[in-house]
């Protein structure tokens, strides 16, 4: 019953459903955008009909998966960002964010289909992938976007740079916390914008915004705050009460604000996720959520992403600034959106079950066997972030990388001295990456 109409594109499939599926749409959206409400969370009893509705319309079957994550999967020699960086050393690459397991074989299925049509010519989003996004931002998140909400792109990192062209003019600011994915860092001077960083608090084991130097750092030139939610690399997932003060903020001193919830389905505690835009009408009105199931899904070559923009003058802006740089999503990108959406969902909760003990894994390792590596409680991600300053030596990466494991540099993220380990690996290697570290902790200490 898989790789079944969710997966073809929308020519293999009646017009009688295309049209059925636009219509859907058009009644939810028949007033001019300008004088529709921004209601972005419906009820959770909406929520269950509307799911009801969503699994009979595409007869979803339920099956639960079992996925063998500790498949051995050799990725040598497929143009792999994270496995070529070492190819021709002992290095184990746990550095740049994916993941070493196969996609969900739904996913593989799908694209072995529309490879199997043959023609690769230009794409436009067809209805199926936006319902396959609106229905999941709905089921998933409870949040009841509209198609014309979303703008696809090839992928967050472009959606960053293009919130940053977005908001105020160059000379203006951009203002976000570190440590971060470093392309927070970097996209603001790519236009022309001054970056102003605002260190997250640890107290004690948590990280936390620091409200008061956001205060005092925020001027009258910073035009937008880019968020990441759940955080990487520090793996917090953001409360309400914690959005709801960075909205404050952000309405007070009238920034734009980017919120980046790639990370938003890997959550490894029993903690709700709350997107930016739950928070309803004032969120929807300055905010940019940028989306992807590429991260969930292991999906981040098929460059499949989305804005999710509700307030019609800044999807302009932003539109505005993608005009003659922005290419369409390919057509693989699409069909894996669909069925990892559609279908990924078994596969999605194995994976969390796997990556939450490989979590407790490291926690336990590290507390055993690096006590002087400080690693606080991570909620969300396969990204394991830890403090190495306390190792007393100048370049830590250089450290682990000359002893055969490659993590990513703290200083890129702002946060010279830390490491971040992915460990969205096979269990076997994870281990064998932290008996190295254990191997050059001992002797550093000695
Ligand atoms: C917070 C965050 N945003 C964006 C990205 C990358 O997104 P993309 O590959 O779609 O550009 C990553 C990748 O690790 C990430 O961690």
């Amino acid at each position: 019953m898989i790789g079944t109409r969710a997966d073809f594109p929308s020519h293999f499939r009646s017009r009688k459903k295309q049209a059925r599926s636009v219509a859907g749409h058009a009644c939810s959206s028949c007033l001019p955008d300008s004088d529709r409400p921004l209601s972005v969370q419906p009820t959770r009893a909406a929520c269950t009909r509307k799911l009801q509705r969503i699994a009979a319309r595409e007869s979803l079957p339920y099956f639960p998966a079992m996925t063998n994550f500790d498949e051995i999967v050799d990725r040598r020699g497929t143009g792999s960002l994270k496995w070529d960086k070492y190819r021709d050393r002992d290095v184990l690459p746990l550095w740049v964010a994916d993941m070493d397991f196969r996609a969900p074989p739904e996913v593989t299925a799908a694209l072995r289909s529309r490879a199997d049509h043959g023609v690769f010519g230009y794409t436009v989003p067809y209805p199926e992938v936006t319902d396959a996004v609106l229905d999941y931002l709905l089921t998933r998140h409870r949040v009841e976007a509209r198609a014309e909400w979303i703008v696809w792109l090839p992928g967050l990192v472009q959606g960053i740079n293009l919130c940053c062209r977005a908001a105020g003019n160059s000379g203006d600011a951009v203002m976000t916390s570190t440590p971060v994915y470093p392309p927070f860092l970097s996209s603001p001077g790519f236009s022309d914008r001054r970056l102003i960083t605002v260190p997250l608090r640890l107290d004690g084991n948590v990280w936390n915004f620091d409200f008061d130097a956001m205060e005092k750092s925020v001027t009258a030139e910073t035009k937008l705050l880019i968020l990441c939610s759940p955080h990487n690399p520090v793996g917090r997932v953001w409360r309400r009460d914690e959005l709801e003060r960075v909205l404050e903020f952000c309405e007070r001193h009238d920034l734009l604000l980017c919120s980046d919830e790639i990370h938003c389905d890997l959550i490894l505690d029993d903690v709700p996720f709350v997107p930016t835009l739950s928070l309803g009408t004032r969120a929807a009105k300055r905010t940019i959520t940028l989306l992807s199931p590429s991260k969930t899904y292991n999906l981040p070559g098929l460059s499949c992403a989305y804005a999710v923009i509700p307030d019609a003058q800044l999807r302009a802006r932003f539109k505005h600034v993608c005009r003659g740089i922005v290419t369409e999503v390919n057509a693989f990108g699409f069909t894996g959106c669909v069925a990892a959406y559609r279908h990924g969902e078994p596969w999605r909760r194995d994976l969390i079950a796997y990556l939450r003990a490989s979590r407790d894994l490291v926690y336990k390792f590290f507390a055993a066997h690096l006590p002087q590596l400080k690693i606080a409680p991570m909620e969300a991600t396969y990204l394991a972030w830890f403090d190495a300053r306390p190792l007393g030596v100048e370049n830590p990466h250089k450290l682990f990388e000359d002893h055969g494991v490659g993590l990513s540099n703290g200083n890129d993220f702002g946060a010279p001295g830390f490491l971040r380990l992915n460990f969205g690996c096979r269990r076997v290697m994870l281990l064998e990456g932290l008996e190295r570290m254990k191997r050059v902790c001992e002797s550093v200490c000695r």
